[in-house]
């Protein structure tokens, strides 16, 4: 018999409520009760691939370049000259790019109006239209700006995926991984054991995939919502990618993790969100054995998972100076130690203060000269 999946789920969010929605085909989501008028965003790809028939809707950029005040401004304004009230709603149908940006938009519009998002990437589906996190980017900081504000729905339509270009896949793959690390080993034991049909986006497969990771970010987000404590393990590996990130060739999105000025550093690539998360999990690995924190086996576990789907786990002609200054720069710096979110094993998370002279340490040693 085949068990019927969760087609919904629902978690309590800082005094709100969000109902998660999972179903193979994509809809543009529906409020109950139905909303007084809708604003639907699109970003320029998503307009295309979803948009037709929608009508009124509103197109922003594409990726960072909308995590603008003057879209979340011009947002706004869409809403006041349709005469949207706060019990009409701003539906988000995009990436995290998208989601953050309405979200952000709906958090102000008459001190709060209906929010609902139809997350569009791998990314956005298990992490950013989850747990009430909104943000645009300002003065070269990334997400300095932005509120708490759930979604009342988020409606989950897999076949959205089809489409997605392979670098974004991957991108959401990476942070699926940390989220089986972080507590979930039958998803660990499926990503270790399906390699194939998850790259082949195995439809049915990956619904269960972002269902698990849902209930995970969740259950975390329910327990922490203002990241006051246990929110911070959705960070792991994160110290070190934004670091990389920072350093690196960005290509489309051109924007550093909150590092204002900084050029890319020479001769280290391209590397896309995702790999550098990758590789940013493989370097808390790495400190935690080094620390007597993390269970050297299991390390070599997650790396052995990690090359499994093609992660590069070294980095080549950077310089670790440089690496550990950017993660200085970053938000996770405590006095002169640096916050690692680190782990013991599976599902045993921890966050550990730092010397920067252990990180360069490490860092040389993984190849980072
Ligand atoms: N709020 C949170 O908790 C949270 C968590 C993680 C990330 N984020 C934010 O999410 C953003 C990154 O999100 P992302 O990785 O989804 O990137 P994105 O939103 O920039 O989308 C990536 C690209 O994919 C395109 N795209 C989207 N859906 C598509 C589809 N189905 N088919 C083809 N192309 C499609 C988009 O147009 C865009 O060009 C960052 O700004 C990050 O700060 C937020």
């Amino acid at each position: 018999m085949r068990v019927e999946p969760t087609k919904r789920m629902d978690f309590r969010l800082g005094g709100g409520r969000t109902t998660v929605v999972f179903q193979r085909e994509f809809r543009i989501p529906e409020l109950e009760p139905p909303a007084a008028g809708l604003l639907v965003v699109f970003d320029r790809n998503t307009r295309g691939l979803f948009g037709a028939g929608v009508r009124p809707a509103v197109v922003v950029p594409r990726g960072e370049a909308a995590k603008k005040w003057k879209h979340a401004l011009a947002l706004n304004r869409e809403a006041v000259e349709r005469g949207l009230t706060r019990t009409g709603a701003m539906v988000g149908v995009g990436g995290g790019a998208v989601c953050d940006l309405t979200a952000f938009a709906a958090s102000l519009y008459m001190r709060g109006c209906r929010l609902a998002l139809a997350p569009t990437t791998l990314l956005a589906m298990v992490d950013a239209a989850i747990g009430g996190k909104t943000g645009i980017n300002y003065l070269g900081y990334k997400n300095v700006i932005g509120t708490f504000y759930p979604a009342e729905v988020v409606w989950i339509g897999i076949s959205a995926l089809e489409s997605l270009p392979e670098e974004e896949y991957r991108s959401g793959l990476a942070e699926v991984i940390k989220t089986a690390l972080l507590g979930d080993p039958a998803l660990y034991e499926t990503l270790t054991r399906r390699r194939e049909a998850v790259l082949g986006r195995d439809a049915d497969l990956l619904l269960e995939i972002v269902r698990s990771c849902v209930a995970v970010k969740g259950r975390i987000v329910e327990e922490d919502f203002r990241e006051s404590g246990r929110r911070a393990h959705l960070n792991l590996g994160h110290t070190f990618a934004h670091a990389l990130e920072s350093v690196t060739t960005l290509g489309k999105r051109g924007f550093t993790a909150g590092l204002r000025g900084r050029r890319p550093g020479a001769g280290v690539g391209r590397w896309s969100h995702g790999e550098a998360v990758a590789w940013g999990i493989a370097r808390a690995m790495d400190l935690g054995v080094r620390l007597g924190v993390t269970d050297a086996a299991y390390a070599e576990e997650v790396d052995r998972l990690l090359d499994l789907y093609g992660f590069r786990r070294s980095v080549r002609r950077s310089s670790a100076e440089g690496l550990v200054d950017a993660m200085g720069k970053d938000k996770k710096r405590q006095g002169d130690r640096l916050r690692f979110v680190l782990q013991r094993r599976l599902g045993e998370t921890v966050v550990e203060e730092v010397d920067d002279a252990a990180v360069r340490a490490l860092l040389e040693e993984a190849g980072v000269s």
